[in-house]
This record gives C-alpha cells, sequence and structure tokens, in this order.
C-alpha cells in the first residue's frame, strides 16, 4: 500500500461539512470507525492490538511469537483533530508508521526487539481542553482525577464520557510498567510550517518544541437590553473582550518573532442581537521560546486585559488550563536518526516546531525524536493542510530506515 492509499481508508470519518477538514473528537461518532481502522490496519501486518487504560492503542509487531514485550521501538501519533483540522495532523504519523512496518515486512526485516504502532487519544484536547491527554494521563503528567472532573462544551465531564464509551474511569492513570517496556519512541508528522518547503527537503528531524499554556478567561459584565440601556450606563463584556483580543496581539507583537499569542475560541453569553451580553468566556494560547518567556508574556497580557476589563466596569477570572514546558529532543537519539537518514535524503534538518505534540510528553520519560514532512502549504490546524503523496511516502521511508536501526540486531 501507500501512505496516502491507507489516510484514503479514513478519508470519509469525521468530515466536518460546515467548517470544511475533520472534526475527530475524543469518543465522538468518528473515535471507534478509527480505532477499528486502526485495528484491521495492525491486524493486516500480523500486529497485535491493545488498548491501554487511558484509551491510548498499541500495535504491537514482535520479534518472533512468544517473545517478551520489552525494549520495544515505539511510532505513532493521534487520530483526533482540531475542529474543521486537516488531514494530516497526526492520521500522517499512524498511517506513515504503518506503511513503514509494511515496507520493513516487505523488504524480510527480522526486528530483533518489539516494533509498536500507537495511537494516542485526544492530543488536541478540542473536547475537554487537555492537549496531550492521553499521553499525559498515561505519564502521570496530568493528575487522573482533575482531568477526568473536565467538561467538555456540552458539560459531559470526561469521567462520564470515559464510562459511556464503555470503559473504566476508575482505571484511568499512569502506567510506568507499560512506559518501562520502551526503549524509544519517534512520532512522524506533518510539518504545521514551510520550513522545509523553503529549504527544498522532504523530511526533518525536530530539535525543540517551544512552550505553550493555555487560559481560559472570563470576563463578566452586566446583561442588560440593546435598546433601552444608554451608552453610558453599560457594562459590556464583549467590549472588554475586543480589549483583550488588542493586548493578546500587542502584547505578542511586542515580543517578536518568538512569542505567539492567539484567541481562537470565544463564547457570548446569553448571545442574542438584541442582547448586552452579562459575560464572555475566551481561550487564550500563549507560545514563546522559554517557559519565563511565556510566563512574563503572559503578565503582560494579563495586565493589559485587566485594564482594559476595568475600563468597561466589568471583571476578569484567568484559569489557567494546561502549561507545555519547553522540550529539547534527545540529541542522541535524533543524531542517530540523522546518520540513518542521510544516505538517503541527503542532508536532514533539525528544526524546532511552534506546535504541541505526544512526543514532548513522552521526551520526559522516554529517548524521542520527531521526523517532520514537508507541507507545501505551511498551514495546519485548518483544511488547507497539506503534504504531496510522494513526500508523505518520503516520510514513511525515513521512519522504517529509522526503525530499521533502532529495531534491528
Ligand atoms: C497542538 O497541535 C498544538 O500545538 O496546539
Ligand atoms: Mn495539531
Ligand atoms: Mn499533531
Ligand atoms: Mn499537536
Amino acid at each position: 500500500m501507500t501512505v496516502a492509499g491507507r489516510l484514503a481508508e479514513i478519508a470519509d470519518l469525521g468530515r466536518d461539512a460546515e467548517r470544511g477538514g475533520y472534526s475527530r473528537h475524543l469518543f465522538d461518532a468518528s473515535d471507534a470507525p478509527l480505532r477499528a481502522w486502526f485495528g484491521t490496519s495492525a491486524a493486516a501486518l500480523g500486529l497485535q492490538v491493545d488498548e491501554d487504560l487511558d484509551a491510548n492503542l498499541w500495535a504491537w509487531w514482535m520479534p518472533q511469537p512468544g517473545a517478551v514485550r520489552q525494549n520495544a521501538i515505539a511510532t505513532g501519533s493521534h487520530l483526533d483533530s482540531v475542529p474543521g483540522g486537516g488531514a494530516f495532523d497526526g492520521p500522517l504519523g499512524v498511517a506513515g508508521a504503518f506503511e513503514a512496518v509494511a515496507q520493513l515486512q516487505g523488504g524480510g526485516f527480522a526486528p530483533a526487539r518489539p516494533i509498536v504502532v500507537c495511537a494516542f487519544a485526544e492530543e488536541e484536547g478540542s473536547r475537554f481542553g487537555l492537549p496531550c491527554l492521553g499521553t499525559r494521563l498515561l505519564t502521570g503528567a496530568a493528575d487522573a482525577a482533575s482531568a477526568l472532573a473536565r467538561v467538555d462544551a456540552a458539560g459531559v465531564t470526561l469521567a462520564q464520557a470515559w464510562r459511556e464509551s464503555g470503559r473504566d474511569p476508575a482505571q484511568v492513570g499512569p502506567d510506568p510498567e507499560r512506559l518501562g517496556r520502551f526503549a524509544a519512541f519517534v512520532e512522524l508528522h506533518v510539518e504545521q510550517g514551510r520550513d522545509l518547503e523553503d529549504r527544498g527537503v522532504p523530511v526533518s528531524t525536530a530539535s525543540a518544541i517551544i512552550p505553550h499554556g493555555r487560559w481560559r478567561l472570563e470576563i463578566t459584565g452586566e446583561g442588560n437590553h440593546a435598546g433601552t440601556t444608554t451608552m453610558d450606563r453599560r457594562a459590556d463584556p464583549v467590549v472588554a473582550f475586543g480589549g483583550a483580543v488588542q493586548a493578546v496581539r500587542e502584547v505578542a507583537v511586542s515580543r517578536m518573532p518568538a512569542s505567539r499569542g492567539t484567541i481562537g475560541k470565544a463564547q457570548i453569553i446569553p448571545g442574542g442581537t438584541n442582547v448586552i451580553a452579562s459575560r464572555v468566556v475566551a481561550w487564550m494560547d500563549l507560545r514563546a521560546s522559554t517557559d519565563d518567556d511565556v510566563r512574563e508574556q503572559h503578565a503582560r497580557t494579563i495586565e493589559r486585559i485587566r485594564a482594559a476589563v476595568q475600563a468597561e466596569g466589568c471583571t476578569l477570572e484567568v484559569h489557567e488550563e494546561s502549561f507545555s514546558a519547553r522540550v529539547d529532543f534527545d540529541d542522541a537519539l535524533t543524531a542517530r536518526i540523522t546518520a540513518a537518514l542521510e544516505p538517503e535524503f541527503g542532508p536532514v534538518p533539525a528544526i524546532p516546531t511552534g506546535a504541541g505534540h505526544d512526543a514532548g510528553i513522552l521526551s520526559a520519560v522516554l529517548p524521542t525524536a520527531m521526523i517532520f514532512v514537508r507541507n507545501p502549504t505551511g498551514v495546519s490546524h485548518a483544511p488547507g493542510e497539506d503534504a504531496r503523496d510522494e513526500d508523505c511516502e518520503a516520510g514513511a521511508r525515513a521512519l522504517a530506515a529509522t526503525l530499521r536501526m533502532l529495531a534491528g540486531p
């Protein structure tokens, strides 16, 4: 098969007719068929599938029947998406991993240790707000009880959703025993910028993930009638929110080029044309080069937002939903991968990324590296995300060469 052929098998799952692209979230209607596809793809390669207690999927290629599940090399990514996301962010790393295994099997490669393809749960955090949910639970980077208390947009807790999916929330939590079975993790991923396109190279490794925080802002004002309330008697949280949007942009711009500040999601409550809102809830995403830089960017931004909120006679609450510290990937592992790829691909750059990944969470407990595939549009988290078929194949070949090097005799 090909990577493109594998992706075509799931092309109809979780399509979002309204936003375009894909909306695939934890335990939604696309979740079970995506998991079934994972199982079918694994079975076709003779891999043994199991799901851990944190809803992550694992497909084991054992060196021989009865071999112990130790010293394994894991590779994979996620199958969920942001709302209206692209076809590649996540699925490329899973389809590419199956394709790499297929290539190794086709070439008669006999692994000396298990190779495991994985798909992690809710990497984007689109339903419950916590990115890399599956790997955070698995590693203990997130506390299970507080994660299970999170609610989705409909007010359903993660614990409820977990139970309704037929899983046991009481079992959720860290699994050091499972993690102890792995010697390394490598994630193949579409690049989420234009760096490789500009350099004219199909694949790279990753040097680092810049740190990233998410905060929920709750701006409360005074709900009232749009026609009878004169302009001098308003505490309109939407006006304060306008100041907040401006503050996020201006502080990030003042800290260019490293800082990024985004508000990509907001709710106006109650949301009526002839109603002065009583509350705005908005989600703010801030990123910069170091953890301290993100904290400082946050402090300056909140100071500006608070001023805008007070000027409108409203009040502000700020809740941190997640913080992902800077990740510097394993230099020794990345150097070995680079050496394995250069005979076929020529110079392979190591590039930093502004996007979060399960590889970042796993790097705290395992030697971890990433391989990026060129994206001709440079767009991601939107339907315009792209990767050429031949570059997807190059990614699978690069991953196969990496697995051969890591799992070979
Ligand atoms: C996840 O992809 C993120 O970087 O937000
Ligand atoms: Mn993503
Ligand atoms: Mn991703
Ligand atoms: Mn991500």
